[in-house]
């Protein structure tokens, strides 16, 4: 079997570096993308011609359709697009700036979904393709501070949830990665602004994702080798944990919301029409 083509966003690091090496060292080719495109080159200069590295910011919508055909136009086809590009930011919901929170939505959602819509009518075509998100643990059951964060990479998983139903009979595969705190720059990068007035809760949240840095139980490297491993065996479920607090999590958050619906089942009834 000729291993399949991967585009993965923000590639220059973290996540998406040991997804990409992964599948570079598994026989795939591979395109990657970050904004410094000479930091990226040196990042993967030992795959040679196996590797093509692309300067692009993932919050640019109008990029996408180039991207996608650069990349065709060097592997011929992209058969499994990596969302994983993104950044953190913690902020109470009222200091959050409008502006830094749209641009977090083009960075976790809309560009993304730019990317999607320029790939699928290539997958569409030939009847194949698997787009994997890398959503958040955020998005079930989120933090003071990251209203924003949560929010968009809901929005993410969410369309995903939409998208896959739609694609489907395609023979398009779509998957959306729950991750736990995994160890890479995503807290030191992470845009921050605390105000005393949320001292009790953002502070606080803050302050533990200061002291998780550089600790945080996930190996990326060993998440790399999961995915890869994973989309080429064809296993991939469409919502999958990372880590064993990302399992916990989506465990707690089934069992709260059936004690949620548990609890209101009854009223939630009596809104019906009579039967
Ligand atoms: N690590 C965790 O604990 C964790 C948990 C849940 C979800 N995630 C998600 O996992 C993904 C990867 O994060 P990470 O942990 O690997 O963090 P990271 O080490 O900071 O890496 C982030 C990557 O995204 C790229 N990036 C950031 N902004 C970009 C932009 N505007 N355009 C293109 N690329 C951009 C960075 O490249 P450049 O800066 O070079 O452009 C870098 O390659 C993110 O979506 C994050 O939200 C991480």
């Amino acid at each position: 079997m000729i291993p399949p083509t991967w585009l993965i966003t923000g590639a220059s690091r973290g996540i998406g570096f040991h997804i990409a090496k992964a599948a570079l060292d598994a026989g795939s080719n591979v395109v990657v993308t970050a904004r410094n495109g000479e930091t990226l080159r040196d990042a993967f200069a030992a795959h040679g011609d196996q590797c093509l590295a692309l300067a692009h910011d993932a919050s640019q919508t109008s990029e996408s359709t180039s991207i996608i055909q650069r990349a065709r136009d060097v592997f011929n086809e992209v058969d499994v697009l990596v969302l994983n590009a993104g950044q953190g930011m913690l902020a109470a919901l009222e200091d959050t700036d409008e502006a830094r929170e749209r641009a977090l939505f083009d960075l976790l959602y809309h560009g993304p979904v730019s990317m999607i819509r320029a790939v699928l009518p290539h997958m569409r075509a030939r009847g194949q393709g698997h787009i994997v998100a890398i959503g958040a643990a955020a998005t079930h059951g989120n933090y003071a501070g990251f209203s924003s964060y949560g929010a968009a990479k809901a929005a993410m998983e969410c369309a995903c949830e939409a998208l896959q139903a739609e694609v489907k009979p395609f023979g398009i595969r779509v998957s959306v990665a729950i991750p736990g705190p995994f160890r890479t720059d995503f807290i030191s990068k992470a845009e921050s602004s605390k105000t005393d007035a949320y001292a009790a809760s953002v502070g606080r949240f803050g302050t533990v994702l200061e002291r998780m840095n550089g600790r945080q139980p996930g190996d990326p490297a060993r998440l790399g080798t999961l995915i890869v491993d994973q989309v080429h065996s064809g296993t991939l479920p469409f919502r999958f944990p990372l880590g064993a607090y990302a399992v916990k999590k989506l465990r707690d958050r089934g069992a709260q919301f059936q004690r949620e619906a548990d609890a209101f089942a009854e009223a939630a009834k009596s809104a019906d029409f009579p039967a």
